[in-house]
């Protein structure tokens, strides 16, 4: 009944909730504009999995170890509980019977429990946050530049994961960031950003951190990493900074004694927005088995003309291979279509999710 209102609802959750507890207002951002209407649509998600408890609880797991680097209290609970209640009271109408409170107080209970447990379980094996300071900035043109940082401290993650970040210009507005790279023997993580139009924390990555800025990083993610292939041939498809996990996930095959076979597609629609290409074909001429291929979809030149999935087709079949897709959201809509399409099991195609990974989880 409320989701039509959704806009309005976190309007007025949001205003209710810092005027009756103004200290909470800290822990959010200054602008609160962009994405207001997740919490609303993480209560919808609940609504969706009622009936299927071991994903519900699988998902407040998730959504409270996230919450940890929002520096969230389990004593922040009740506060937001009372004015989350209220607001779906006020907006109900007389949907909203003394049941319907009953039920909805007894399941705000159980999520908030659920999700402090988990923040609590993770807190006793990882921190919350890593500082990490910035050791290296190459600006690569087109508004792109690799930024590598260095982590206080040792920092675990799989090659083809992405990481949460905070710069220091934008407190508490965390983006996601695929590393580019597997994991180093110094630690370093290397990022392609590419400073999108307006966009805050891109900018400011791209055109103001130097080296010995210190940024913060939330705990890596993503299941796109090589365990999850269950073929040794791979198809890899790379639009614009996607390439990033794509060449993490290179060095990885690399690092393991290249057994697979790796067959990568990078995308671009001009040749001079061809990200990386250089790079990734002085990386074929060493590993023997990896194939490179570069695809421009908006200008005549020598080589492959036309958008990735087009020219999957062509090259294809791959239903004897695990894919894996990053990019521009719409290339892997329409790679993982044409994929499927063409016999690729839904199973072995891989990407991460395309916004707020936390409630992109199907
Ligand atoms: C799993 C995952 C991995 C990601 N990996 C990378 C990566 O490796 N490199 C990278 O550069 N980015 C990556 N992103 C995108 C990144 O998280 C940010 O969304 C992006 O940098 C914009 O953030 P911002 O704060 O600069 O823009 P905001 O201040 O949030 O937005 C400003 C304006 O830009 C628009 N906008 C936001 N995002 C985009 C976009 N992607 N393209 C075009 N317009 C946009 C908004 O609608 C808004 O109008 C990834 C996102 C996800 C979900
Ligand atoms: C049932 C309880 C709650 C649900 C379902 C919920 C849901 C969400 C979701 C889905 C996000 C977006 C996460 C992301 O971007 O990865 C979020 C962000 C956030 N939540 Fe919650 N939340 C809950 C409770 C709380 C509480 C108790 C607090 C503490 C005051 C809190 C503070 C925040 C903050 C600070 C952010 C970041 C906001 C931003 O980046 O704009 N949340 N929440």
């Amino acid at each position: 009944m409320v989701e039509p209102l959704a806009g309005e609802i976190t309007v007025y959750f949001y205003a209710i909730l810092f005027a009756r507890y103004p200290d909470v207002r800290r822990l959010f951002p200054q602008g609160m504009d962009i994405q207001r209407d997740r919490l609303l649509r993480a209560l919808l998600r609940v609504v969706e999995l009622v009936d299927d408890p071991e994903s519900l609880v699988r998902f407040c797991g998730q959504l409270g170890r996230e919450h940890r680097k929002f520096g969230t209290l389990p004593a922040h609970f009740p506060a937001v509980g009372e004015c989350l209640l209220d607001t779906l009271a006020r907006h109900a109408g007389p949907a909203w019977t003394p049941e319907t409170a009953a039920a909805w107080t007894k399941a705000y209970g159980i999520v908030a429990q659920v999700m402090i447990n988990a923040a609590e379980q993770d807190a006793a094996v990882r921190p919350a946050v890593w500082p990490a300071t910035v050791v290296h900035r190459v600006p690569r043109g087109h508004g792109i530049a690799e930024i590598t940082v260095r982590p206080h401290g040792s920092y675990p993650y799989a090659a083809g994961q992405y990481v949460s970040i905070e710069t220091p210009w934008w407190p508490r507005r965390w983006r996601y960031y695929s590393v580019a790279n597997a994991p180093r023997e110094d630690g370093t993580l290397t990022f392609h950003v590419r400073a999108v139009a307006g966009g805050s924390v891109s900018g400011a990555l791209v055109h103001r951190a130097s080296v010995g800025d210190v940024v913060r990083l939330g705990p890596p993610m993503g299941d796109m990493v090589l365990d999850a292939a269950e073929h040794s041939q791979l198809l890899f498809v790379a639009g614009g900074t996607g390439l990033a996990p794509i060449r993490a996930l290179i060095e990885e095959v690399a690092r393991r004694g290249g057994h697979h076979q790796v067959e990568l597609f990078l995308g671009a629609r001009t040749a001079a927005e061809l990200y990386g290409v250089d790079e990734m074909l002085r990386m074929a001429q060493r590993h023997h088995w990896l194939t490179i291929r570069g695809a421009v979809s908006h200008e005549r030149i020598p080589g492959i003309r036309g958008a990735l999935p087009e020219v999957l087709v062509e090259y294809g079949p791959w239903y004897e291979h695990d894919a894996f897709l990053s990019g521009p959201a719409q290339m892997i809509a329409s790679a993982r279509e044409t994929l499927t399409f063409h016999g690729t099991s839904p199973r072995h195609i891989h990407h991460d999710p395309f916004e707020t990974p936390v409630l992109s989880v199907p």
